[in-house]
């Protein structure tokens, strides 16, 4: 990337070409790329670009919010409210590639059905090229890759991030004066905090998850990861007061990375350690323990599904 102004400019100037005067539609999905990725498309054809934002109940904490703040500027905007939708389709699901199905699946319909009212007759996609790396490897499934709209029929995919890696997007973002949170934000996968559940997806269990990872992110931030999360593993025994309790097991990770391809857990101090462990224990009397995961990628992944 040459510049983030200047290449801000080109792909304004792309995407208004590409376009014309049709409409386009771009599902936001709280990240910087999407974010990123909208923003050039607005500022390029405005009110013709309509962004969704789905709420599928797998966000991190205040994420709708910052959301419908950071984009109120944008008309079109819709949010919809799918999160019982997605419980729904989740019951009963432990099958981690199943489970990155079904919530595509579940996004494509949320999706569709506001694209088709919306008339677009081009896609948006916050693609970089990690992703399309990744994808082309087949890696994982990614469900913001090749996974959108079969039965909307576009007349273009518009891909303006194609080519940049995750820390180029985060500079654009901050050419384009998007909030810092949003910037800033750590990368987040397009299955949510379902992939930081292992086994069956319950809002209780994702509760947890995101509450845990909350804290993890204010605790952590000092260390300045690329991604820094909880996650929860499983259930095992613990005293509460004076009972024994069968209580979640919750999994934080935190790692260095350039591009999400290779990553090194990173090394914490005790005290901060036992921080995080007091405040996830101390604000969910259903957590019964708490690890540090010491693995870097290769041989573990990022995310734990
Ligand atoms: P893994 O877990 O494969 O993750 O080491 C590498 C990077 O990709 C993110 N990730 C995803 N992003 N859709 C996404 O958009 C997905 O399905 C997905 N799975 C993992 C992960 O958070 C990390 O940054």
């Amino acid at each position: 990337m040459v510049n983030p102004g200047t290449f801000v400019d080109d792909a304004v100037d792309e995407i208004r070409e590409q376009v014309g005067d049709a409409h386009a539609v771009i599902a936001l999905s709280g990240g910087v790329d999407s974010s990123v990725a909208a923003a050039l498309a607005y500022e390029a054809i405005g009110d013709q670009l309509t962004p969704v934002y789905v709420d599928t109940g797998l966000m991190r904490k205040g994420e709708t919010d910052q959301i419908r703040e950071t984009f109120s500027y944008m008309d079109s905007l819709r949010v919809v409210e799918a999160q019982d939708r997605f419980f729904d389709a989740l019951a009963g699901v432990t099958d981690p590639e199943e489970k990155r199905h079904v919530i595509g699946e579940q996004f494509i319909r949320e999706f569709e059905r506001e694209a088709k009212e919306s008339d677009a007759e081009y896609l948006v996609q916050g693609t970089i090229y990690p992703d399309r790396i990744e994808s082309e490897g087949n890696i994982k499934s990614h469900h913001n890759v090749g996974g959108l709209p079969d039965a909307v029929d576009f007349e273009g995919i518009v891909e303006p991030v194609r080519n940049l890696y995750k820390d180029e997007v985060r500079e654009v973002a901050r050419a384009l004066d998007l909030e810092e949170i949003v910037a800033e934000r750590m990368p987040f996968p397009g299955p949510g905090l379902a992939v930081r559940v292992i086994g069956e997806v319950t809002p209780e269990k994702v509760e947890v998850a995101r509450d845990a990872t909350h804290v993890v992110e204010e605790e952590l931030d000092e260390y300045d990861p690329w991604q820094a999360f909880a996650a929860v593993l499983g259930k095992a025994t613990g005293v509460k007061g004076d009972n024994r309790v069968h209580g979640w097991v919750v999994s934080v990770r935190s790692v260095e990375s350039r591009d999400g391809m290779t990553a090194r857990a990173q090394e914490l101090d005790w005290e901060t350690l036992q921080r995080v462990q007091s405040r996830i224990t101390g604000q969910n009397e259903n957590v019964a323990r708490v690890v540090y995961d010491v693995t870097h990628k290769p041989p573990a992944t990022i995310e734990y599904e």
